[in-house]
């Protein structure tokens, strides 16, 4: 439709063709739906991936927003994290990777987001996420909040979990892609 437009200008203002030409062009304006997936994903875990792969399917668009400066202290820089999820992502062709800090309805704002989407594993994730996603409305009552269940094998998947387990020897195995196990590895062996 993009190149209808050089077409549509030269026709003169008043003209009898130009009467149709919004109808036409509205024809085929596509309102597509962009979603944001924000969290800290130190690491991505193979729960946060499934999650992906359903708001992908989802939306027209998904960000994953990974949260720069959390006040906790992570175990992946912020390099590192981005790294790991578009190694993630990557076989997804409508999900790409970005960071923010600040208030998340601003960077929702900022990408013309309409939607949030968060995972929800239990019902003690559940007052949480619920709290958070009210905030969120308030801030901002045009951003729908959207929880999404992974699937019930990742359900006790959690990235701090996930960090405990392989610091003390346990194998995490199936619960995160493997580079993130090699990064793991490679972190422990430095
Ligand atoms: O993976 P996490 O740590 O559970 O993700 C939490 C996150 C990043 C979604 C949340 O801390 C957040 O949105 N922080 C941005 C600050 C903000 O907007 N706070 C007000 C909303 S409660």
């Amino acid at each position: 439709m993009a190149g209808l437009w050089p077409a549509i200008c030269f026709v003169p203002r008043g003209c009898f063709a130009t009467s149709f030409v919004p109808l036409y062009y509205n024809q085929f304006a596509v309102h597509t739906i962009k979603a944001i997936y924000p969290g800290s994903f130190d690491p991505v875990t193979n729960g946060h991936l499934d999650l992906i792969a359903r708001g992908s399917k989802l939306f027209d668009h998904l960000v994953v927003a990974i949260l720069q400066n959390a006040s906790k202290s992570p175990l992946f820089s912020e390099a590192e994290r981005i790294e790991m999820l578009t190694e993630g992502v990557r076989q997804f062709g409508n999900v790409s990777v970005a960071t923010f800090n600040g208030l998340l309805v601003d960077f929702a704002r900022e990408q013309h987001a309409e939607a949030v989407i968060r995972g929800v594993r239990a019902i003690s994730d559940y007052e949480y996420e619920l709290q958070m996603a009210l905030m969120n409305r308030r801030l901002a009552p045009e951003l729908e909040t959207i929880f999404l269940m992974s699937d019930a094998k990742y359900s006790f998947v959690s990235s701090r979990l996930v960090k405990q387990v392989f610091e003390l020897g346990g194998s995490v195995e199936g619960l995160v892609p493997p580079f993130v196990i090699e990064r793991m590895k490679a972190r422990r062996s430095s």
